[in-house]
């Protein structure tokens, strides 16, 4: 019997009253498909218009999303080396592969975290099936890969395992894969730099040798390559949990050739897919709302990010484009049910893992600089305006300083030559008038000098 976590979701309302059914489906290579995509009543979907300003505003409302949440709305993934078995070898007593995980559960719809929390009357169960996996990787333990620190070419490389974690978030995925290998070096990157500077906090709290080991940079996945910050074909497992569902459907591709650049060749790397599943409750929420619909399988929530939800013939392609070939795929499905309005929630999410290509794909190339901003345009060309003027303004002083400069030189050189009655009246004429600028008094001297 599993144990099933109270889901992060939940456990922020504090008491829970469901019953919560636990199935699992799996297929790999030798398994028909079990679950395919999740017919809905068609929605209206948003305009170009509204599609394309999500896209265009996808990092912003993330960094948002983080700048309101800060490191408190996801909790740390610790199901891995259960879910994955072969790639990070059995720990006994690891994370609960069972664990409620549903990335962001939210909506944009008020219900979803908030209907359920009248008694404290909770069942918890699971009866999952087997599962299915490919042939184990050569890396499968650390050891193998221990005392590597050059490649073939003589390229540095980390001397454990690599791994990847993409759309990291706060870290809630890179920080427990450092605990799950102590030789492996841990990459982690997310487009928002919010995210990431959280992703530092957290690593200042680690010891100097655990700091060395992870490495957080800002990367949009699906335009900057990862080459930049991870060197080719070095990485040895890529989590992907959550993400891909936060890209528009048609980066997918990008976003995958971009890991791929980056996997280790010839089939001994492995890519990790945590994600949501077509026929999700939420998906069937946002199916039932107008205008938060973007494209097939792809919604919008009220706070502006994106969530699609994939089959598994979908996820298997996708991957397959790039020669990735699938070893494990299994649906994840969990009823919740809700006891005092005998409502069932379907929860699914899709878990997946693809091995290396013989030949990685291309590094995606360097993008066109970001164009910029109109208000940071705005706020260069007055920057560059008041710098071109303090320039001028600094010429015009020493202009003048050195014309003062010149006039009390001729001053001291009249004065020498200068007799006392001429000096006498140019000095009652100043006092007179009240002019004492050393031109005027110079000027004044001469004068009286040739009368
Ligand atoms: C649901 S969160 C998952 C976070 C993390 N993987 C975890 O385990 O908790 C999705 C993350 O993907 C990031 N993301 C979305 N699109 C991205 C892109 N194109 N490039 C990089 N990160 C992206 C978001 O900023 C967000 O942090």
């Amino acid at each position: 019997m599993l144990k099933i976590r109270t889901p992060f979701a939940l456990a922020r309302i504090g008491r829970d009253t469901r019953s919560i059914r636990c199935r699992s489906h799996h297929y790999g290579s030798l398994f028909p498909a079990l679950i395919t995509s999740h017919p809905f009543p068609p929605t209206p979907t948003q305009s170009q218009f509204w599609v394309e300003k999500y896209e265009k505003e996808a990092c912003r409302n993330w960094d948002i999303f983080y700048k309101n949440n800060t490191d408190q709305f996801f909790k740390d993934r610790h199901y891995f080396a259960k879910e994955f078995p072969d790639v990070f070898g059995v720990q006994v007593g690891g994370g609960d592969g069972e664990e409620e995980d549903e990335g962001p559960s939210r909506v944009g719809v008020s219900d979803d975290r908030g209907s359920t929390s009248a008694t404290s009357d909770t069942k918890t169960g699971a009866d999952c099936c087997a599962r299915v996996f490919g042939p184990a990787p050569r890396y499968a333990l650390p050891s193998l890969t221990a005392n590597e620190v050059k490649d073939g070419t003589g390229t540095a490389r980390p001397a454990g395992r690599v791994f990847l974690e993409v759309g990291c978030g706060v870290g809630n995925t890179a920080f427990p894969l450092l605990a799950l290998d102590k030789a492996a070096a841990v990459y982690c990157c997310d487009f928002s730099q919010r995210a990431v500077e959280l992703v530092e906090a957290r690593k200042e709290g680690l010891s100097l040798h655990e700091k060395s080991r992870i490495n957080p940079f800002v990367c949009d996945i699906t335009r900057d390559p990862l080459t930049e910050h991870v060197p080719p074909g070095s990485v040895d497992v890529c989590t992907m949990v959550f993400v891909l569902s936060a890209v528009s459907p048609e980066k997918f591709a990008r976003a995958i050739r971009n890991v791929s650049s980056v996997m280790k060749p010839g089939g001994t790397g492995r890519v990790l897919v945590r994600d949501y599943a077509c026929g999700d409750l939420a998906q069937s929420r946002f199916a039932s709302k107008t205008r938060q619909k973007l494209s097939e399988n792809f919604y919008v929530r009220g706070d502006g990010t994106r969530a699609y939800y994939f089959s598994q013939e979908e996820l298997t392609a996708l991957f397959a484009k790039f020669g990735m070939e699938q070893t494990q795929s299994v649906v994840h499905e969990k009823t919740i049910t809700n006891r005092s309005t005998r409502v069932d929630m379907e929860r699914r999410w899709i878990q997946a893992s693809f091995a290396s290509a013989a030949v990685p794909a291309e590094a995606l190339p360097a993008p066109p600089p970001r164009a910029e901003p109109e208000w940071a345009a705005r706020a260069r060309l007055a920057d560059r305006r008041k710098a071109g003027e303090a320039v001028l303004a600094e010429k015009a002083k020493s202009l003048e300083l050195a014309k003062q400069t010149q006039a009390v030189a001729d001053l001291e050189k009249e004065l020498v030559t200068c007799t006392r009655g001429t000096l006498e009246r140019v000095v009652l004429g100043i006092a007179r008038d009240g002019a004492v600028e050393s031109g005027a008094m110079l000027r004044r001297l001469q004068m009286e000098a040739q009368s």
